[in-house]
């Protein structure tokens, strides 16, 4: 869904502390830009840099708490470094809510499913449920869409290892079956989560967030088993606003840039280079 109404403030930095590894979660001050956000789309944030004042991050949504907005981030580079060393009381520049993001508005089950039985039913009782799959910081917008989505989803998070494994928690605390997968099966399934997938299929409705092997994997699987995935693409972008064409990508559809026509699209029209 496309939001008409940006937002360019000066917001409130409520918190911002690391939660793990590399991950910190951020914690902004805004009910105007909190009523208006959608799962999927971004606030484009300016880092308080002397050194560089224009620097800006595209940073997915996390989760809305009344009018506190969530961000989790990793600390992957210069901006993120930077980012990471502001503190509750600051400042920030942001823009948004940006970009287009989970369609998520399912039309009703035809009939309420039959509890009593759901638990005995062999043809794999889940297969309305959504399946949520995530790869690392992927995790970040599936919370926010999770917390939105009428039907409690089904959700796959990946990580390399246990000590990486985000947001198992607050999936939970919304009642969602969490699964988990990791690399070296320190924690749940030990693989690909899209491996793990396999084991929910068939699925009428996918979301994904995750790294491209996961997606380009995700995409074969949709395909053979012509499922409905939408996937939310974490790349770099400039202006964040559509202008400068930094994030434009190949699709079945032509060229789209990510920042505007996205950043979730639907993997069967992501042409991947090489
Ligand atoms: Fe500038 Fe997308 S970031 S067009």
């Amino acid at each position: 869904m496309h939001s008409h109404n940006i937002i360019n403030k000066k917001i409130k930095i409520i918190d911002n502390t690391r939660v793990c590894n590399n991950y910190y979660k951020l914690i902004l001050d805004s009910s105007v830009i909190a009523k208006l956000a959608q799962p999927g789309q971004f606030l484009h944030i300016k880092i308080n840099s002397s050194f560089d004042p224009l620097l800006r991050r595209p940073l997915s949504i996390h989760r809305i708490l009344g009018g506190k907005i969530e961000i989790l981030y990793e600390l992957v580079g210069r901006g993120t470094k930077i980012l990471s060393e502001s503190s509750s009381g600051d400042i920030l520049d942001v823009i948004g809510p940006l970009g287009k993001g989970f369609n998520y508005q399912s039309p009703q089950p035809k009939a309420d499913p039959p509890q009593a039985e759901i638990t005995n039913d062999k043809a794999n009782p889940n297969n309305q449920l959504p399946i949520l799959i995530a790869g690392g910081i992927g995790v970040a917008p599936l919370v926010f869409l999770a917390q939105k989505m009428k039907q409690t989803p089904i959700v796959l998070i990946g990580a390399k290892t246990k000590n990486e494994v985000l947001c198992m928690k607050e999936f939970k605390n919304l009642g969602c079956d969490v699964r988990i997968a990791t690399d070296d099966g320190t924690l749940g399934f030990k693989g690909r989560v899209t491996d793990l997938l396999k084991e929910f299929l068939p699925a009428n409705r996918i979301y994904a967030c995750g790294p491209d092997a996961m997606l380009k994997s995700l995409q074969k699987i949709a395909a053979v088993n012509n499922l409905n995935c939408q996937v939310s693409l974490d790349e770099g972008m400039g202006c964040g606003i559509g202008a400068c064409l930094a994030c434009v990508i190949n699709t079945t559809k032509g060229q789209k840039r990510i920042c505007h026509d996205g950043p979730v699209f639907d993997i069967k029209e992501l042409i991947w280079e090489g």
